[in-house]
């Protein structure tokens, strides 16, 4: 590799801050309405473009985000900042749209199996729900992001075919997804595969449309940012203090650390507009709240850099 090699890299990336949906979901404790109102709050005055808020699923699927309807309608909403909220289903999608919901989130995966232990349905059943779903949100004009869970892995079928996942883009992007997030569910993506699939993507969809979702249970996030950096993807989702994790897919540990992806990019010169500093505090807040320290590398060695001084 030679010095120009980051030459044509992207100079400022958008992140989608998942720590109080993907973050909270695996959590055990459970986090007090008030408690997850000022962590959004606090991520939205560090300067996050986009931050996904909460999600109104299942309370039976996921306990700790029954409070869903309370959380996004109490959030300060700052201008210029667009609150993200998964939807699973219909159901989901009229309490979003009571909380006066502007942007959602419809998930299917790659794979059978996930799909049908995440949301009780087939990928083909998941599509033709947020078929739906997507022509009543545009409609409305509410911008819609589409996940594509186990992209580059699945925890019960193993390797993911790189047309499986093409084809569930062709659908959400026939549908009108707004953007689609490739998600790496369980860790264990690396950048060939990234390049593979950043690559077969773009010939369907613009690659402003698309963003790359990392887990870092493997430890291979930033390694497989660097390569869609290469690729051009100028949009990823990370979690405050790395928090995170699907509770339908064993093994899946936190997301990409937000502290860990702006060091790396504000380092090689690519402008996020998020402080990190005060991501830090958001951190600091939600993880007294969970009773654990956060996972994140850079969340650490700067707590321990403020600690001597440094
Ligand atoms: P189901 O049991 O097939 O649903 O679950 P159902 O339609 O038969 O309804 C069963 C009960 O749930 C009924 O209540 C419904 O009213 C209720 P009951 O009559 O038994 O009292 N219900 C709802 N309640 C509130 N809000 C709703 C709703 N829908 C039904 N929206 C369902 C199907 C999709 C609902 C369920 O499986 C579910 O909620 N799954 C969500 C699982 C989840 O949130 N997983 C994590 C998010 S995905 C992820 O983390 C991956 C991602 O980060 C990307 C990556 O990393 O790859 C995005
Ligand atoms: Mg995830």
């Amino acid at each position: 590799m030679n010095a120009t090699s980051f030459a044509g890299i992207p100079k400022r990336v958008k992140v989608c801050e998942v720590g109080p949906r993907d973050g909270l979901q695996n959590e055990a404790v459970t986090v007090g309405t008030s408690d997850k109102i000022r962590y959004i709050d606090m991520l939205s005055a560090a300067g996050l473009a986009m931050i996904e808020a909460t999600s109104f699923v299942s309370p039976k699927a996921i306990p700790q985000l029954a409070d869903a309807d309370a959380v996004f309608s109490r959030i300060a909403k700052r201008p210029g900042v667009t609150y993200l909220a998964l939807v699973p289903n219909h159901k989901g999608f009229e309490r979003a749209r009571a909380c006066g919901v502007s942007a959602i989130a419809v998930f299917t995966a790659a794979s059978q199996t996930f799909t049908k232990r995440n949301i009780n349905m087939t990928i083909e059943e998941s599509i033709a729900t947020f078929a739906d779903v997507v022509r009543t949100a545009r409609s409305e004009s509410i911008w819609v992001r589409g996940y594509i869970s186990t992209s580059f892995g699945c925890p019960f079928e193993g390797d993911v075919p790189v047309e499986n996942v093409v084809s569930v883009a062709d659908r959400l992007a026939e549908m009108g997804v707004d953007e689609l997030s490739i998600g790496d569910t369980i860790g264990v993506g690396t950048p060939d595969q990234v390049v593979a699939l950043a690559g077969a993507l773009q010939e369907r969809l613009p690659v402003e449309r698309l963003a790359m979702h990392f887990h870092d249970t493997r430890g291979t996030a930033l390694a497989n940012v660097t390569a869609a950096l290469q690729m051009g993807i100028t949009t990823f989702d990370a979690s405050s203090g790395g928090l995170g994790g699907c509770p339908y897919a064993p093994g899946a540990s936190g997301n990409l650390s937000t502290e860990d992806l702006l060091y790396f990019l504000h380092h090689m010169k690519i402008e996020t507009g998020v402080d990190l500093d005060k991501v830090r505090e958001a951190t600091a807040f939600i993880s007294r709240a969970l009773g654990h320290a956060p996972n994140s590398r850079v969340y650490a060695a700067l707590a321990a850099a403020d600690q001597n001084g440094a």
